[in-house]
């Protein structure tokens, strides 16, 4: 994962840009983080382990430099130690670079370039792309770059500094790098979000592709050396939603954006035709549906294959991205293969879209960062509009999924003989966080409990593990997710009386069958949480009930999700932990 500055400036003290851009980038990855600033010939390099806060504190210099590169990192080679922590140097101390990616032939390298005499400090995978460009002969730069990334195999965003140069030198493969120019400055960025304070435009840099950066100009060129012409986007308002406002972490913003975020969304897809392209010729050609994705993603896929299966009668299935590319999937012209990504880097997400489009799939993106990688690469994108999400937890990007996808089951649905009736505009009278205060006793249960369980039924069954997923993801809270009807073949033997067990019922069809499991947990001497919207329950095995605001069965996986969200925020704090940060992880998983 890890993000990735440069700068290149007319004007010196160029560090305070530098790092406050860097900071926003946080959220790919904060082991720790480093900068190396650049002046004729003369490399500062300041690291710390940590937040980036950390190493501000390291930058107490008279800042004269005029160009710089800085990373922050989440660890793929090497532990996190400052050893490891990037920028890292060339022997010959001519180049510093900083990586976004994982070079997979990195043991061979090394041993290529030891046999040369030089010594690697780290233990890092991306130490031995600055090795080997000191390796390299001759004064075109841009050349033996080109030499050493085709030795390069795996993913890479690379910008490197030259010695005496005021100049800064990139390539990608797979991760993502932008590049914005003004009239004083230009800089590089793993994320666009980075240019909406200085620039009105930037460039994506190709997949394959280098560039020489220059206050004065941007070279790129392909991997024959030959020099292309990219076309500037613009910095939209998206890159330009991260501010955290009033709000203490992302984490309590971006759930309390959901009901703007259903909102713009149902707005936006009637005012934007994006099911153009999804017209009955394009039905009457899909055989089965493939949804894929990862993590939150993946458990809106399980959902949306529901909402397709259900509405749109198309055999649909929902597949975790790195398990789907392996698993040698079915796929021809009559294959939808919907691609779920809030970030829209996945590395395994955007290689299983690759991998379907090669075999001749119908491809769809539903995605929220317009400009990323799987939404440029998909036949159709539905975008999620849920506004730049910063928390690693992901939030209201899942609601929005949820929406999206079941406005396409209910536009496919309208190519089926038995067409769906669907009235969005319930979702605006919601009371989504109705009896939101309530959760805090809950939370004590939670925190007393030894043992946590989310059960449920059909979608009921999805919000559970999307549940589950986020208490353990910011609490660290060991708990299991499990369809209520599987407990009696295995999990309920764990169930006793230190056992809290969530029970997600919203189908009226299936409470009966729910109240059954209730009874069978609380003979182990579980504690039973129930969680729904409906009136009709009658039993005496439930301890507690929290009752969301009432909505049509249709609509109800969409707002269920809801307190746990919260459930699991309330439960960091109480915790001492970071909700924004947890431990581990990173937002954006461009690695496979
Ligand atoms: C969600 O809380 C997680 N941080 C994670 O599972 C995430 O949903 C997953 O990595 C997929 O990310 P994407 O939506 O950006 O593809
Ligand atoms: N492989 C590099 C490291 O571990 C970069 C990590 C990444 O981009 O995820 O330092």
């Amino acid at each position: 994962m890890c993000g990735i500055i440069g700068y290149i400036s007319q004007e010196k003290g160029v560090s305070k840009k530098i790092i406050h851009n860097l900071k926003k980038l946080e959220y790919r990855g904060y082991d720790s983080s480093g900068i190396c600033l650049l002046k004729g010939n003369t490399f500062l390099v300041k690291k710390s382990v940590g937040e980036i806060a950390k190493l501000e504190q390291k930058l107490n210099f008279v800042d004269d430099f005029d160009c710089g590169i800085a990373h922050t990192r989440w660890a793929t080679h090497g532990k996190v130690s400052l050893k490891n922590t990037h920028p890292h140097l060339s022997q010959d101390k001519c180049w510093a670079v900083v990586h976004n990616g994982i070079i997979e032939n990195f043991l061979e390298l090394s041993k290529l370039i030891k046999s040369k005499g030089v010594t690697l400090k780290s233990e890092t995978d991306t130490e031995t792309i600055v090795a080997l460009m000191a390796l390299q002969n001759g004064d075109d730069n841009i050349k033996k770059l080109n030499e050493v990334t085709s030795m390069l195999v795996g993913s890479y965003a690379i910008c490197l500094l030259h010695k005496g140069e005021h100049a800064l030198y990139v390539a990608r493969r797979h991760s993502p790098l932008y590049i914005a120019k003004n009239d004083n400055s230009c800089m590089v960025s793993s994320d666009p979000v980075t240019f909406g304070e200085d620039y009105g435009t930037y460039y994506t840099l190709p997949d394959d592709c280098m560039a020489k950066v220059t206050v004065d100009k941007i070279d790129v060129y392909d991997k024959n050396l030959n020099k292309i012409c990219v076309k500037p986007s613009e910095v939209g308002s998206f890159e330009k939603s991260a501010e955290l406002g009033k709000y203490s972490f992302y984490a309590e913003k971006e759930i309390s954006e959901i009901p703007k975020v259903i909102d713009t969304i149902l707005s936006n897809y009637k005012i934007v035709d994006h099911f153009k392209k999804i017209n009955k010729t394009f039905y009457s050609q899909i055989k089965k549906v493939k949804l894929i994705g990862c993590g939150t993603a993946y458990h809106a896929c399980l959902m949306g294959a529901k909402y397709i299966q259900n509405y749109a009668h198309i055999e649909a299935q929902g597949y975790i991205a790195s398990e789907f590319r392996y698993s040698k999937p079915l796929i021809d012209k009559n294959t939808l293969c919907i691609f779920v990504s809030q970030s829209g880097e996945t590395a395994d997400t955007l290689l299983s879209l690759e991998l379907a489009k090669n075999m001749g799939a119908k491809t769809v993106a539903v995605v929220n960062v317009p400009y990323s990688s799987i939404a440029q690469k998909a036949d159709v994108v539905l975008p999620l509009c849920a506004g730049m999400e910063v928390a690693v937890m992901s939030t209201k990007a899942y609601n929005a999924m949820l929406l999206v996808l079941m406005l396409l089951a209910s536009h496919l649905s309208k190519f089926t003989e038995s067409p769906q009736q669907f009235d969005y505009d319930v979702l605006k009278s919601v009371d989504f966080f109705k009896d939101v205060q309530k959760i805090d006793p809950i939370t004590d249960l939670v925190l007393k409990s030894e043992k946590v369980f989310f059960i449920g039924r059909g979608e009921d069954y999805v919000t559970a593990l999307e549940a589950g997923l986020k208490l353990k993801e910011i609490t660290y809270i060991n708990c299991v997710s499990i369809p209520s009807g599987e407990l009696k073949h295995g999990t309920l033997s764990l169930v006793d009386n230190k056992s809290l067990v969530f029970m997600i019922a919203t189908d009226k069809n299936l409470l009966a069958k729910n109240i059954s499991s209730a009874s069978e947990i609380k003979a182990r001497g579980g504690k039973i949480v129930l969680v729904t919207n409906l009136d009709e329950i009658q039993s005496g095995d439930i301890d507690y009930v929290y009752q969301f605001d009432k909505i049509t069965q249709k609509f109800s996986s969409i707002i269920s999700i809801i307190p746990f969200q919260v459930l699991a925020y309330k439960t960091c704090l109480r915790l001492g932990y970071s909700p924004d940060k947890p431990r581990n992880l990173a937002k954006s998983v461009t690695v496979e």
